[in-house]
Protein backbone atom coordinates (compact mmCIF):
# COMPACT_ATOMS: atom_id res chain seq x y z
CA UNK A 1 0.00 0.00 0.00
CA UNK A 2 1.27 3.45 -0.74
CA UNK A 3 0.01 6.00 1.83
CA UNK A 4 -2.38 8.59 0.94
CA UNK A 5 -0.03 10.78 3.29
CA UNK A 6 2.68 9.58 1.09
CA UNK A 7 5.09 11.93 -1.88
CA UNK A 8 1.42 12.17 -3.79
CA UNK A 9 0.13 14.08 -0.31
CA UNK A 10 2.82 16.18 0.03
CA UNK A 11 2.62 16.90 -3.54
CA UNK A 12 -0.55 17.59 -3.84
CA UNK A 13 0.06 19.95 -0.30
CA UNK A 14 2.42 22.18 -2.27
CA UNK A 15 0.72 22.63 -5.37
CA UNK A 16 -2.77 23.55 -3.00
CA UNK A 17 -0.78 26.11 -1.11
CA UNK A 18 0.71 27.87 -4.39
CA UNK A 19 -1.12 29.69 -6.69
CA UNK A 20 1.05 27.98 -9.57
CA UNK A 21 0.99 27.66 -13.41
CA UNK A 22 -2.27 27.26 -14.77
CA UNK A 23 -3.03 23.65 -15.09
CA UNK A 24 -2.46 23.73 -19.04
CA UNK A 25 1.02 24.91 -18.18
CA UNK A 26 1.80 22.37 -15.41
CA UNK A 27 1.03 19.97 -18.30
CA UNK A 28 3.32 21.94 -20.23
CA UNK A 29 6.01 21.97 -17.88
CA UNK A 30 5.60 18.14 -17.06
CA UNK A 31 5.69 17.81 -20.91
CA UNK A 32 9.03 19.03 -20.77
CA UNK A 33 10.24 16.96 -18.37
CA UNK A 34 9.91 19.19 -15.11
CA UNK A 35 8.83 19.65 -11.27
CA UNK A 36 5.42 21.28 -11.74
CA UNK A 37 3.26 22.51 -8.86
CA UNK A 38 5.29 24.96 -7.60
CA UNK A 39 6.84 27.91 -9.35
CA UNK A 40 8.83 27.62 -12.89
CA UNK A 41 12.02 28.80 -10.98
CA UNK A 42 11.76 26.10 -8.44
CA UNK A 43 11.17 23.53 -11.16
CA UNK A 44 14.13 24.72 -12.61
CA UNK A 45 16.29 25.03 -9.84
CA UNK A 46 15.36 21.18 -8.65
CA UNK A 47 16.29 20.07 -12.59
CA UNK A 48 19.63 21.26 -12.25
CA UNK A 49 20.47 20.15 -9.12
CA UNK A 50 19.20 16.76 -10.40
CA UNK A 51 21.42 17.57 -13.55
CA UNK A 52 24.56 18.73 -11.45
CA UNK A 53 24.17 15.06 -9.69
CA UNK A 54 23.68 12.95 -12.85
CA UNK A 55 26.79 10.72 -13.96
CA UNK A 56 29.22 13.19 -16.26
CA UNK A 57 29.69 13.14 -20.10
CA UNK A 58 26.02 12.93 -20.68
CA UNK A 59 24.54 14.56 -24.03
CA UNK A 60 22.46 17.59 -22.74
CA UNK A 61 19.33 16.62 -22.50
CA UNK A 62 19.87 13.17 -21.86
CA UNK A 63 18.81 11.05 -18.79
CA UNK A 64 20.44 11.08 -15.48
CA UNK A 65 19.60 10.13 -11.61
CA UNK A 66 18.93 6.64 -10.77
CA UNK A 67 15.93 5.73 -12.05
CA UNK A 68 17.65 6.49 -15.51
CA UNK A 69 20.22 4.07 -14.91
CA UNK A 70 18.04 1.77 -13.64
CA UNK A 71 15.85 2.00 -16.78
CA UNK A 72 18.76 1.34 -19.20
CA UNK A 73 19.50 -1.91 -16.88
CA UNK A 74 15.93 -3.17 -16.13
CA UNK A 75 14.44 -5.91 -17.52
CA UNK A 76 11.01 -7.02 -16.18
CA UNK A 77 7.80 -5.22 -17.30
CA UNK A 78 8.77 -1.18 -17.77
CA UNK A 79 5.97 -0.35 -16.16
CA UNK A 80 3.82 -2.25 -13.17
CA UNK A 81 0.57 -1.38 -11.91
CA UNK A 82 -0.31 -3.34 -8.81
CA UNK A 83 -3.57 -3.11 -7.29
CA UNK A 84 -4.02 0.21 -7.80
CA UNK A 85 -7.23 1.98 -6.35
CA UNK A 86 -7.70 5.78 -7.00
CA UNK A 87 -10.03 8.42 -5.54
CA UNK A 88 -10.95 11.90 -6.38
CA UNK A 89 -12.55 12.73 -3.54
CA UNK A 90 -15.05 10.07 -2.20
CA UNK A 91 -15.08 9.13 -6.06
CA UNK A 92 -13.13 5.72 -6.76
CA UNK A 93 -12.15 6.46 -10.07
CA UNK A 94 -9.92 3.34 -10.53
CA UNK A 95 -10.76 -0.15 -9.20
CA UNK A 96 -7.90 -2.66 -8.30
CA UNK A 97 -5.89 -1.91 -11.92
CA UNK A 98 -2.91 -4.65 -12.27
CA UNK A 99 -1.64 -4.23 -15.37
CA UNK A 100 2.54 -5.01 -16.66
CA UNK A 101 3.76 -2.91 -20.07
CA UNK A 102 6.39 -4.71 -21.28
CA UNK A 103 9.34 -1.83 -22.81
CA UNK A 104 9.44 -0.91 -26.30
CA UNK A 105 5.75 -1.94 -27.27
CA UNK A 106 3.14 0.20 -27.97
CA UNK A 107 -0.09 -0.16 -25.34
CA UNK A 108 -2.84 1.22 -25.88
CA UNK A 109 -5.76 1.59 -23.34
CA UNK A 110 -9.27 1.95 -24.77
CA UNK A 111 -12.68 2.28 -23.02
CA UNK A 112 -15.75 4.51 -23.26
CA UNK A 113 -16.16 8.11 -21.81
CA UNK A 114 -15.28 8.52 -18.22
CA UNK A 115 -13.77 4.65 -17.94
CA UNK A 116 -10.18 6.37 -16.00
CA UNK A 117 -8.06 5.42 -18.97
CA UNK A 118 -6.48 9.42 -18.32
CA UNK A 119 -6.73 9.14 -14.60
CA UNK A 120 -4.25 5.80 -15.28
CA UNK A 121 -1.97 7.35 -17.74
CA UNK A 122 -1.35 10.56 -16.08
CA UNK A 123 -0.46 8.47 -12.70
CA UNK A 124 2.12 6.61 -14.19
CA UNK A 125 4.43 10.06 -14.33
CA UNK A 126 2.75 11.53 -11.51
CA UNK A 127 0.52 14.20 -12.87
CA UNK A 128 -2.19 13.53 -11.19
CA UNK A 129 0.05 14.77 -7.80
CA UNK A 130 -2.00 18.16 -8.54
CA UNK A 131 -5.81 17.35 -8.92
CA UNK A 132 -6.81 18.42 -4.70
CA UNK A 133 -8.51 15.16 -2.83
CA UNK A 134 -6.90 12.84 -5.31
CA UNK A 135 -5.50 9.64 -3.16
CA UNK A 136 -3.63 6.24 -4.00
CA UNK A 137 -3.56 2.77 -3.17
CA UNK A 138 -1.32 0.10 -4.62
CA UNK A 139 1.67 0.48 -6.24
CA UNK A 140 3.24 2.11 -9.84
CA UNK A 141 6.65 0.83 -10.73
CA UNK A 142 8.66 2.05 -13.52
CA UNK A 143 11.86 0.16 -14.50
CA UNK A 144 11.25 -2.09 -11.37
CA UNK A 145 10.73 0.80 -9.18
CA UNK A 146 8.50 2.24 -7.00
CA UNK A 147 7.08 6.00 -8.47
CA UNK A 148 4.90 6.58 -5.24
CA UNK A 149 7.84 5.30 -3.02
CA UNK A 150 9.00 7.48 -0.35
CA UNK A 151 12.40 8.20 -1.89
CA UNK A 152 11.07 8.59 -5.35
CA UNK A 153 11.64 11.93 -7.51
CA UNK A 154 9.06 13.24 -9.94
CA UNK A 155 11.47 14.88 -11.69
CA UNK A 156 13.65 12.36 -12.79
CA UNK A 157 9.86 10.15 -13.36
CA UNK A 158 8.80 12.89 -15.59
CA UNK A 159 11.97 12.89 -17.48
CA UNK A 160 11.69 9.36 -17.72
CA UNK A 161 8.02 9.13 -18.47
CA UNK A 162 7.24 12.15 -21.59
CA UNK A 163 4.01 13.11 -21.85
CA UNK A 164 2.29 13.86 -25.15
CA UNK A 165 -1.55 15.55 -24.51
CA UNK A 166 -4.73 15.74 -26.28
CA UNK A 167 -4.65 19.38 -27.58
CA UNK A 168 -1.36 20.29 -29.29
CA UNK A 169 -0.18 22.92 -27.09
CA UNK A 170 3.28 23.76 -27.98
CA UNK A 171 4.41 26.88 -25.75
CA UNK A 172 4.53 30.42 -27.41
CA UNK A 173 8.02 30.14 -28.61
CA UNK A 174 9.71 29.44 -31.53
CA UNK A 175 10.03 26.13 -32.89
CA UNK A 176 13.66 25.91 -31.69
CA UNK A 177 13.02 27.02 -28.14
CA UNK A 178 10.09 24.73 -27.77
CA UNK A 179 12.63 21.55 -28.02
CA UNK A 180 15.27 23.01 -25.69
CA UNK A 181 12.97 24.63 -23.35
CA UNK A 182 13.58 20.64 -21.34
CA UNK A 183 17.35 20.48 -21.64
CA UNK A 184 18.38 23.84 -21.06
CA UNK A 185 16.82 23.62 -17.97
CA UNK A 186 18.61 20.28 -17.14
CA UNK A 187 21.91 22.44 -17.72
CA UNK A 188 22.24 22.13 -21.39
CA UNK A 189 23.60 26.26 -22.70
CA UNK A 190 26.25 25.34 -25.70
CA UNK A 191 24.28 26.37 -29.05
CA UNK A 192 26.42 23.67 -30.74
CA UNK A 193 24.99 21.05 -28.40
CA UNK A 194 21.54 22.41 -28.63
CA UNK A 195 21.41 22.59 -32.51
CA UNK A 196 21.85 18.59 -32.88
CA UNK A 197 19.45 17.96 -29.86
CA UNK A 198 16.99 20.03 -31.88
CA UNK A 199 17.90 18.20 -34.99
CA UNK A 200 17.51 14.79 -33.60
CA UNK A 201 14.36 15.46 -32.05
CA UNK A 202 12.80 16.73 -35.03
CA UNK A 203 14.09 14.31 -36.98
CA UNK A 204 12.83 11.30 -34.57
CA UNK A 205 9.35 13.26 -34.54
CA UNK A 206 9.01 13.31 -38.65
CA UNK A 207 8.85 16.92 -38.69
CA UNK A 208 12.10 18.04 -39.36
CA UNK A 209 11.64 18.68 -43.31
CA UNK A 210 8.90 20.31 -42.66
CA UNK A 211 10.22 22.76 -39.88
CA UNK A 212 14.15 23.08 -40.71
CA UNK A 213 14.31 26.40 -42.60
CA UNK A 214 11.51 28.40 -39.88
CA UNK A 215 13.44 26.99 -36.49
CA UNK A 216 12.89 30.87 -35.67
CA UNK A 217 9.22 30.79 -36.05
CA UNK A 218 6.64 30.48 -33.53
CA UNK A 219 5.49 27.15 -33.23
CA UNK A 220 2.29 28.57 -33.16
CA UNK A 221 2.29 29.42 -36.82
CA UNK A 222 2.11 25.60 -37.39
CA UNK A 223 -0.94 23.18 -38.38
CA UNK A 224 -2.38 21.05 -35.60
CA UNK A 225 -0.45 18.42 -37.24
CA UNK A 226 3.10 20.11 -36.80
CA UNK A 227 2.13 21.42 -33.70
CA UNK A 228 1.39 17.67 -32.42
CA UNK A 229 4.82 17.05 -33.60
CA UNK A 230 6.48 20.01 -32.18
CA UNK A 231 4.92 18.52 -28.83
CA UNK A 232 6.08 14.79 -29.58
CA UNK A 233 10.06 16.24 -30.21
CA UNK A 234 9.92 18.17 -27.12
CA UNK A 235 9.49 15.29 -25.58
CA UNK A 236 11.86 13.49 -27.10
CA UNK A 237 14.56 16.18 -26.51
CA UNK A 238 14.83 14.72 -22.98
CA UNK A 239 15.27 10.99 -24.14
CA UNK A 240 12.32 9.92 -22.34
CA UNK A 241 12.00 5.41 -22.07
CA UNK A 242 8.38 5.94 -22.30
CA UNK A 243 6.01 8.26 -24.11
CA UNK A 244 2.87 8.51 -22.57
CA UNK A 245 -0.34 9.85 -24.79
CA UNK A 246 -3.53 10.87 -24.32
CA UNK A 247 -5.93 10.77 -27.78
CA UNK A 248 -3.15 12.63 -29.77
CA UNK A 249 -4.66 12.64 -33.04
CA UNK A 250 -7.99 13.37 -32.13
CA UNK A 251 -7.49 17.06 -32.92
CA UNK A 252 -5.92 16.04 -36.23
CA UNK A 253 -6.91 15.63 -39.38
CA UNK A 254 -6.68 12.09 -41.51
CA UNK A 255 -3.41 13.32 -43.33
CA UNK A 256 -1.56 14.35 -39.62
CA UNK A 257 -3.16 11.57 -37.62
CA UNK A 258 -1.36 9.16 -40.49
CA UNK A 259 2.16 10.78 -39.83
CA UNK A 260 2.07 10.67 -35.93
CA UNK A 261 1.17 6.96 -36.44
CA UNK A 262 3.69 6.05 -38.32
CA UNK A 263 6.18 8.15 -35.73
CA UNK A 264 4.20 5.74 -32.76
CA UNK A 265 4.98 2.20 -35.08
CA UNK A 266 8.42 3.56 -35.78
CA UNK A 267 9.75 4.58 -32.62
CA UNK A 268 11.93 2.36 -30.22
CA UNK A 269 10.37 3.75 -27.36
CA UNK A 270 7.72 2.16 -24.63
CA UNK A 271 5.05 3.97 -25.27
CA UNK A 272 1.29 4.06 -23.90
CA UNK A 273 -1.63 5.35 -25.81
CA UNK A 274 -5.23 6.39 -25.11
CA UNK A 275 -7.64 6.36 -27.99
CA UNK A 276 -11.04 6.25 -28.50
CA UNK A 277 -10.09 4.82 -32.33
CA UNK A 278 -10.35 1.25 -32.61
CA UNK A 279 -8.37 1.17 -35.41
CA UNK A 280 -5.94 3.54 -34.58
CA UNK A 281 -5.40 0.53 -31.51
CA UNK A 282 -5.32 -2.01 -33.79
CA UNK A 283 -3.08 -0.27 -36.05
CA UNK A 284 -0.43 0.99 -33.64
CA UNK A 285 -0.45 -1.38 -30.44
CA UNK A 286 0.78 -4.68 -29.46
CA UNK A 287 -0.89 -4.87 -26.44
CA UNK A 288 -4.61 -3.45 -25.75
CA UNK A 289 -6.13 -2.31 -21.98
CA UNK A 290 -9.48 -2.20 -22.30
CA UNK A 291 -11.24 -0.28 -18.95
CA UNK A 292 -14.71 0.37 -18.42
CA UNK A 293 -16.32 2.33 -14.97
CA UNK A 294 -12.34 2.23 -13.60
CA UNK A 295 -11.67 -1.54 -13.52
CA UNK A 296 -9.22 -2.88 -16.03
CA UNK A 297 -11.41 -5.60 -17.52
CA UNK A 298 -9.45 -7.11 -19.91
CA UNK A 299 -5.86 -7.18 -20.93
CA UNK A 300 -4.05 -8.89 -23.88
CA UNK A 301 -2.41 -8.87 -27.21
CA UNK A 302 -3.95 -6.52 -29.31
CA UNK A 303 -4.88 -9.05 -31.88
CA UNK A 304 -6.57 -11.61 -29.33
CA UNK A 305 -8.28 -8.70 -27.73
CA UNK A 306 -10.11 -7.17 -31.27
CA UNK A 307 -10.69 -10.87 -32.58
CA UNK A 308 -11.38 -12.86 -29.74
CA UNK A 309 -12.02 -11.54 -26.66
CA UNK A 310 -12.36 -13.09 -23.83
CA UNK A 311 -15.20 -11.17 -21.84
CA UNK A 312 -18.80 -10.04 -22.85
CA UNK A 313 -18.06 -6.17 -22.14
CA UNK A 314 -14.97 -6.27 -23.97
CA UNK A 315 -16.82 -7.70 -27.18
CA UNK A 316 -19.64 -5.33 -26.45
CA UNK A 317 -17.28 -2.24 -26.53
CA UNK A 318 -15.21 -2.97 -29.66
CA UNK A 319 -18.12 -4.23 -31.63
CA UNK A 320 -19.67 -0.77 -30.54
CA UNK A 321 -22.78 -1.76 -28.22
CA UNK A 322 -21.69 0.23 -26.21
CA UNK A 323 -19.61 3.48 -25.18
N1 LIG B 1 -9.84 16.13 -11.50
C1 LIG B 1 -10.92 15.36 -11.31
N2 LIG B 1 -11.70 15.53 -10.25
C2 LIG B 1 -12.78 14.75 -10.04
N3 LIG B 1 -13.15 13.74 -10.87
C3 LIG B 1 -12.40 13.53 -11.95
C4 LIG B 1 -11.25 14.33 -12.24
N4 LIG B 1 -10.70 13.88 -13.39
C5 LIG B 1 -11.49 12.87 -13.79
N5 LIG B 1 -12.50 12.65 -12.94
C6 LIG B 1 -13.54 11.63 -13.06
O1 LIG B 1 -12.91 10.34 -13.07
C7 LIG B 1 -13.52 9.51 -14.04
C8 LIG B 1 -12.48 9.03 -15.03
O2 LIG B 1 -12.04 10.15 -15.76
P1 LIG B 1 -10.94 10.03 -16.90
O3 LIG B 1 -10.62 11.40 -17.36
O4 LIG B 1 -9.83 9.20 -16.42
O5 LIG B 1 -11.77 9.22 -18.01
P2 LIG B 1 -11.35 8.81 -19.48
O6 LIG B 1 -11.51 7.33 -19.59
O7 LIG B 1 -10.03 9.38 -19.83
O8 LIG B 1 -12.53 9.50 -20.34
P3 LIG B 1 -12.48 10.22 -21.77
O9 LIG B 1 -12.45 9.08 -22.76
O10 LIG B 1 -13.74 10.99 -21.84
O11 LIG B 1 -11.25 11.08 -21.84
C9 LIG B 1 -14.66 10.32 -14.67
O12 LIG B 1 -15.86 9.98 -14.03
C10 LIG B 1 -14.27 11.75 -14.37
O13 LIG B 1 -15.42 12.57 -14.24
MG1 LIG C 1 -9.41 10.87 -21.16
Amino acid sequence: MVAQSGPIGEALGAAGAAAGPSRDAREGLALAGLAVGGAEADAAGEAKASAANGPKGQAPGGLDGPLAAEGAAFEGPIIEAVDVDFYYGAFHALKGVSLAVKAHEVTALIGPSGCGKSTFLKLLNRMNDFVPGARLSGEIKVAGRSIYGPDSDPVSIRRLVGMVFQRPNPFPKSIYDNICYGPRLTGARKKADLDVLVEKALRAAALWDDVKDKLAKSALELSGGQQQRVCIARALALSPEILLMDEPTSALDPIATAKVEEWIKGANLSIVIVTHNMQQAARVSDHTAFFYMGELVEFGPTMEIFTRPRELRTENYITGRFG
